[in-house]
């Protein structure tokens, strides 16, 4: 742990120390909850984010794991106070989690900038949460720890481990080709979500809890821990002890966030063959650290590591199965020699020498980088004239034989239009076309949707075949597989070239080579563009308006552009 201890005056006794009427006013409303003054002046004040809501049911214990935080901070000479935020369930929010992403961002910053906080404490868990709350903590930058409140425990159904997310698109594929009866379907909803906890898969949440981890905003090792674990509260107690430390000792989130770590959670996404949505959330948090990382350093840094963790979608196993096996310390020793040491997490070590006593228990699970599951396992970035700023494929969940393919493209210019036809038999499809999804992106949508995945039309699932190109300006869910282009940048809606794609243009991939090109000459494409036009959502007010009038293009993290940066944590003026 860091040795630097600072003397500086407490944020919160601005607040709290305050003499006159004001201060009367902050200590006297704070006095109704039975708190003595004795606890609160003078002490470090952490401020407690908790996403707990049961609209996110996979943060639906964290008043549990709030608490474990509250007996830490109690015990360290802190006084905690717990606040709510916006909280984003991937399962039942429409039309799409990732809408609002930024939204309770903001929810975020404004209620720690606004309140009597030296230090905070992030409970994090599904997918949006982590990185809604990291980033408005960023535009904050106080002393910061995040806690990831862990993977359900693995599910069981018909004598098999089944994993969140991904058996859902594995049996939804069953059911179509008659494999899977109705009953047997609603019988493994319940097999597949048995405890409390978010995606048991590296989707989405586990790879933002590994995210958080490899950049050092956790304590070592807390990212595999499941929910149901006891651990799990014993390390958020030691977290709530750590916040009250890190107040001594001035370690802000912009003094982990470096470049460094930025590079460490790029290298650390690929080992682990953590979800393309990493991307998004990496770039729009750095953009608000202030740290520069653009979609092309993905490539450069991270497709070359190898993939070691055998965890769905990219593999066989769960984050259960991770954990028993070492967790995130094990994959970070493997690959130490290619991190980033001169980086400090929040208990002011590197994660290189956080990592330095793991063990392997289990090589099936996290391979020796020795001998890796893939020896390239990170994201790839292709351009083209179809996404001139990138489009993204996670290579380790696509087939290999399509990663260098030329098809016919089939066109769905809407997500309706799509659910519309793709069953239609007259559909002129075979498994050789390029399947094309447009306006899913930020503006287009809005929100840009898990739907990039698309699933495969009945008639070719029929023939057995389970893969297909498919390029879209839409996201994937982390727990989703398949040889799927997403993110491409500029957007159909804004009129990048993919809102121009007819039936029938050939499309050409080459993954190895990072291209896409579609073979349509330049005249002919300024032809369809004299054509286009934007289609209009009807969105007229509201939240929405503002998300789609100041949303990014995907290649810079789809933040609202007036939220890029931070304000700090000065609030000058009283509220009385
Ligand atoms: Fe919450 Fe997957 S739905 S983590």
């Amino acid at each position: 742990m860091s040795e630097q201890k600072t003397t500086q005056k407490l944020r919160s006794q601005d607040w709290f120390g305050k003499e006159g009427k004001d201060g009367m006013i902050y200590r006297s409303w704070i006095k109704n909850q039975g708190y003595p003054a004795h606890q609160f002046k003078g002490k470090p004040v952490i401020g407690i984010c908790n996403t707990w809501s049961e609209v996110t049911p996979c943060n639906g214990h964290f008043r549990e794991i709030a608490q474990s935080v509250k007996n830490g901070v109690y015990e360290a000479g802190g006084f905690p106070l717990e606040f709510p935020v916006m909280s984003l369930g991937e399962t039942l929010i429409r039309p799409t989690a990732m809408l609002y992403r930024n939204l309770a961002s903001m929810s975020v910053e404004e209620s720690i900038r606004g309140n009597p906080f030296d230090a905070i404490v992030l409970l994090t868990g599904c997918d949006k949460t982590t990185p809604s709350l990291v980033m408005g903590a960023a535009s904050v930058d106080l002393p910061t720890i995040v806690v990831p409140g862990g993977p359900m425990l693995n599910g069981r159904f018909q004598g098999r481990t089944i994993g969140s997310g991904t058996d859902v698109w594995r049996f939804d594929e069953a059911r179509k080709r008659g494999e899977m009866t109705e009953a047997e379907f609603e019988e493994a909803e319940s097999c597949m979500s048995r405890s409390i906890g978010h995606c048991s898969t590296m989707g989405t949440a586990s790879t933002m809890a590994c995210m958080v981890e490899a950049l050092g905003l956790t304590l070592p090792g807390i990212a595999a821990i499941p929910a149901a674990d006891s651990r799990k509260k014993m390390m958020a107690h030691m977290s709530g002890i750590r916040a009250v430390e890190m107040v001594k000792e001035n370690l802000t989130m912009s003094k982990v966030l470096t470049r460094g770590a930025f590079e460490n959670a790029i290298m650390v996404n690929a080992a682990v063959g953590g979800s393309t949505n990493l991307i998004l959330h990496l770039l729009a948090i750095a953009a608000r650290i202030g740290v520069e990382v653009n979609l092309d350093d993905f490539d450069k840094i991270g497709s070359k590591i190898p993939l070691l963790v055998n965890l769905m979608p990219s593999g066989k196993y769960l984050m259960e199965d991770f954990f028993y096996a070492g967790g995130l310390p094990v994959v970070i020793k493997e690959i130490q020699n290619h991190l980033r040491k001169d980086t400090i997490s929040v208990n002011g070590k590197s994660i290189v020498d956080n990592s330095a006593d793991a063990k392997n228990w289990n090589e099936e699970v996290i391979f020796p980088s020795s001998k890796p599951m893939i020896d390239e396992g990170g994201i790839a970035v292709v351009k083209g004239n179809l996404c001139e700023n990138g489009a993204v494929i996670k290579v380790s969940a696509a087939s290999p034989h399509l990663l260098q393919h030329k098809g016919k493209a089939v066109v769905f210019e809407t997500i309706e239009d799509y659910h519309a036809r793709i069953d239609d038999p007259e559909l002129e499809i075979d498994e050789t076309c390029v399947m094309v999804m447009k306006n899913v992106g930020p503006k287009g949508y809005p929100g840009m949707p898990e739907v990039g995945n698309m699933a495969l039309p009945k008639k070719i699932l029929e023939k057995g075949i389970t893969d297909m190109v498919r390029i879209s300006d839409a996201r994937m869910s982390g727990t989703a597989y398949g040889t799927v282009f997403l993110h491409a940048s500029p957007e159909s809606a804004v009129g990048g070239n993919l809102a121009l794609v007819q039936n029938g243009d050939l499309i050409e991939v080459d993954v190895p080579n990072r291209k896409i090109h579609w073979h349509v000459s330049d005249e002919e494409i300024a032809e369809r563009r004299k054509n286009w036009q934007a289609i209009d959502l009807g969105y007229n007010r509201g939240y929405i308006k503002l998300y789609i009038e100041t949303v990014n293009q995907s290649h810079e993290g789809a933040d609202l552009n007036f939220l890029i940066g931070k304000s700090g944590s000065e609030v000058n003026r009283e509220s009385h």
